[in-house]
């Protein structure tokens, strides 16, 4: 009998504004800066790990004029898409019915051959997409490019130069053809004599998330993206977007945590929370394969626990082993303890191995913060704690961290039905 044990973990998310302090500070309870939609906004500066690319296409030279100008703007670096065959004024004739570019945008399968190579995409966090409208869309080359790279976890932002159109739907358009995890910002059309100052205004109010630990900025979590039971996404440090909700596993096993897993992917649950300790990561795993939903749909999360710590390397090709899902989306350490910083810089160089995706840490709480997070490089992607009326530790739960602008996400975990309802 197929059974969704207990209540589907909620999950709230707050996100870390400051400036350099060094006070993790604790839940008050009538903090203005914890609740979301009040939170003060800080003025957003590039991280130091951030890498920007301006790739464009320009028949006519007016995109290739805006994208040197943004690129010089932004110290970004940057890429000309060139089609294999170089497109002629007559190729180009849209009145032309029969002309090159006419045939081409009318054939939704047409992917005209590139000659440049974009070397090592994964070094760039951002990607700015500049493009000339051709009747209100991408041309197909950009397309082409879109599908010679793998943007997953990269934010793209498209912008256009045009005879008059807007950008239209040809960012929208162009965001179908990437898998989910890939990050789409709203664009805009640019003159072709667009000054840097335009330039500068327009950058300094994309929410572009961070690398690193500088995420600043809650405006990407917005529940109203959330439709019909599948929860909306919050972009992590790492890049990647993770649902808001899913179903926690604690407890279940076997034939029992497979049916709850099926049950819940059918209803549209796609973050799946387990552990080394829950000892269901086998079965978890069975039941993502099963469900016939594609991987890049569903978030998992699992956690190795203090007597793995020593042995970090190993219990993560274990987790990996029994998830026998390819990734995973995001490791925790389950709890502090000893090895724990070794523990975590494993985990940091499974991220660059690219068995994970991104790292965080799970019952951590101010004190215990604070000693760790000064010897580890990476700022951990979210902090899952157990919070829920029943439980609300209040004096020992970060909600703000000034430290480093740390990115934290809280966990209402294990909200039992038959205490709350
Ligand atoms: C095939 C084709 C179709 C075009 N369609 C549109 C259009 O729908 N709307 C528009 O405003 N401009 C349109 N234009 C004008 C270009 O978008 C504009 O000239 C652009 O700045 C050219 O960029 P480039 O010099 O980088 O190639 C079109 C141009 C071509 C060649």
């Amino acid at each position: 009998m197929k059974k969704v044990i207990l209540l589907v973990s909620s999950i709230l998310c707050l996100v870390m504004l400051g400036s350099c302090g060094s006070e993790i500070s604790k839940i008050g309870g009538e903090n203005e800066d914890m609740k979301i939609g009040t939170a003060k906004r800080t003025k957003r500066e590039r991280g130091k790990e951030d890498k920007y690319l301006v790739a464009y296409f320009s028949c006519t030279n007016n995109t290739k004029t805006v994208a040197n100008r943004l690129a010089e703007t932004l110290s970004a670096d940057i890429h000309e898409i060139q089609p294999e065959e170089n497109y002629t004024a007559t190729d180009l004739e849209y009145n032309d019915p029969k002309s090159r570019s006419s045939i081409e945008q009318n054939d939704p399968n047409s992917r005209p051959k590139l000659s440049s190579q974009l070397n090592d995409v994964s070094q760039y966090n951002v990607i700015f997409l500049a493009y000339p409208i051709w009747w209100g869309s991408a041309p197909k080359v950009i397309y082409t490019f879109l599908e010679s790279y793998d943007f997953t976890g990269k934010t793209i932002v498209p912008l256009c130069t045009s005879g008059g159109s807007g950008i239209g739907s040809s960012g929208e358009e162009l965001e179908s053809i990437t898998n989910d995890q890939t990050n789409w910002l709203s664009g805009k059309r640019f003159d072709k004599n667009v000054s840097t100052k335009e330039l500068k205004t327009w950058f300094s109010k994309l929410n572009i998330p961070k690398k690193t630990s500088q995420v600043t900025d809650i405006s990407n979590f917005n529940l109203e993206h959330g439709k019909n039971g599948n929860a909306s996404s919050i972009t992590l440090n790492s890049g990647y977007k993770m649902p808001v909700a899913g179903i926690g596993t604690y407890s279940l096993e076997n034939e029992e945590c497979e049916d709850a897993i099926l049950s819940a992917l059918e209803s549209g649950v796609r973050l799946i929370d387990t552990a080394y300790m829950y000892r269901n990561e086998e079965a978890v795993g069975n039941a993502i394969r099963k469900s016939g939903i594609p991987r890049e749909e569903i978030f998992v999360i699992t956690k190795i626990y203090p007597s793995q710590f020593d042995k970090a390397n190993q219990a993560i090709d274990e987790a990996m082993g029994k998830l026998n899902i390819g990734y995973v989306d995001l490791m925790l350490l389950h709890h502090p303890g000893e090895g724990d910083v070794k523990a975590y810089k494993a985990m940091e160089k499974a991220v660059k191995d690219k068995k994970i995706r991104s790292i965080g840490l799970s019952n951590w709480y101010v004190e215990e913060l604070e000693e760790f997070l000064p010897q580890v490089e990476t700022t951990p992607a979210l902090v899952q704690n157990e919070i829920h009326p029943y439980y609300q530790e209040k004096e020992r739960s970060p909600v703000k961290c000034c430290c480093s602008m740390i990115f934290f996400i809280f966990i209402p975990h294990f909200i039992f039905y038959n205490k709350l309802f």
